[in-house]
């Protein structure tokens, strides 16, 4: 366990670099975290462990590995099944549509949260069966701020766990079962599709550096953060979305509570899409 002063301390650090606000509940989750930290660099106590904290060289090499311990990555493929089909139905195949009417051939699709990149290869599986696509250069783009998550998303070697709800026929096409390790190899043709890079949602900086999205995903991430960071956020994805663009959230949540900065598409309420709020919308 931390003390009061300690937990005060690593979790404000953690928010401010992260956006990831931890309530006192978690004290115990948050001091395992650290002490993996504290064994790993051989440091006698978490105080220790703050200062080593405090080191310049600690931003390029330390806050990576205890994001890596303090991140949640659960994901798997096809994750709510229903807001997927919504979303290929109400979104994904008239948006194809209409940018093709239009002479436009490049979608741009971005997983903001990507994890170990089932979501964003959830989207290549959809996009590759889809006739609308057809013509069109797809490029998805996977990011988030936990590095291990991101080496599995390249690996693209999944458990059992994480396909189980992929169709049959998607299966079979894009995926090798190794018997040994009773894992499933997704294949090069879909890995193609996909780049993942670090990215911090909080890092407004880094964003503008990944151009502009036609749909982005953010789901089951906002949960972690509080009101500001998850505003700090969702302004830094209103700019990285086109202005006819998307904003797709996990289909439990809602952004209700920042409508001024998008505000939910109401023609299409199943796929949880969100549009952006007109601007000069002013704050409630
Ligand atoms: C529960 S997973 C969600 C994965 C996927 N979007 C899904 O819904 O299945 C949350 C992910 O958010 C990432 N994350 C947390 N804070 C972040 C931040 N500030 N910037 C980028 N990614 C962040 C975590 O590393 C984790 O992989």
């Amino acid at each position: 366990m931390l003390t009061d002063a300690q937990f005060e301390r690593f979790s404000t650090f953690i928010y401010e670099i992260s956006g990831i606000r931890f309530q006192s509940n978690k004290n115990y989750f948050v001091a395992s975290k650290l002490q993996n930290r504290c064994t790993a660099l051989n440091l006698p106590n978490f105080d220790a462990y703050y200062d080593y904290l405090q080191k310049p060289s600690s931003k390029l090499e330390e806050y990576p590995k205890l994001m890596d311990e303090v991140t949640i990555n659960e994901t798997f493929f096809f994750r709510n099944q229903p807001q997927l089909d919504a979303f290929e139905q109400d979104i994904l195949k008239p948006k194809l549509i209409d940018m093709k009417a239009k002479g436009q051939n490049r979608l741009r699709v971005w997983s903001c949260a990507a994890s170990t990149g089932d979501e964003a290869y959830t989207t290549a599986l959809q996009l590759i069966s889809l006739p609308e696509a057809q013509g069109m250069a797809i490029e998805i783009v996977g990011t988030d701020i936990c590095r291990k998550a991101l080496e599995t998303a390249r690996n693209g070697v999944y458990k059992p766990y994480a396909v189980r709800n992929i169709p049959q026929d998607l299966m079979q096409k894009y995926f090798t079962h190794d018997e040994a390790t009773n894992t499933y190899q997704l294949s090069d043709t879909i890995k193609k599709m996909v780049t993942f890079q670090e990215c911090n949602l909080i890092d407004e900086n880094r964003i503008k550096m990944l151009g502009h999205f036609d749909i982005a995903f953010c789901r089951n991430v906002l949960i972690y953060f509080d009101e500001p960071s998850k505003e700090k956020a969702l302004w830094n994805m209103y700019h990285a979305i086109k202005d006819d663009g998307y904003l797709i959230v996990g289909h439990s949540e809602n952004i209700y509570s920042q409508r001024h900065i998008f505000k939910q598409d109401k023609d299409h309420t199943a796929a949880i899409a969100y549009v952006k709020a007109p601007p000069g919308t002013p704050k409630l």
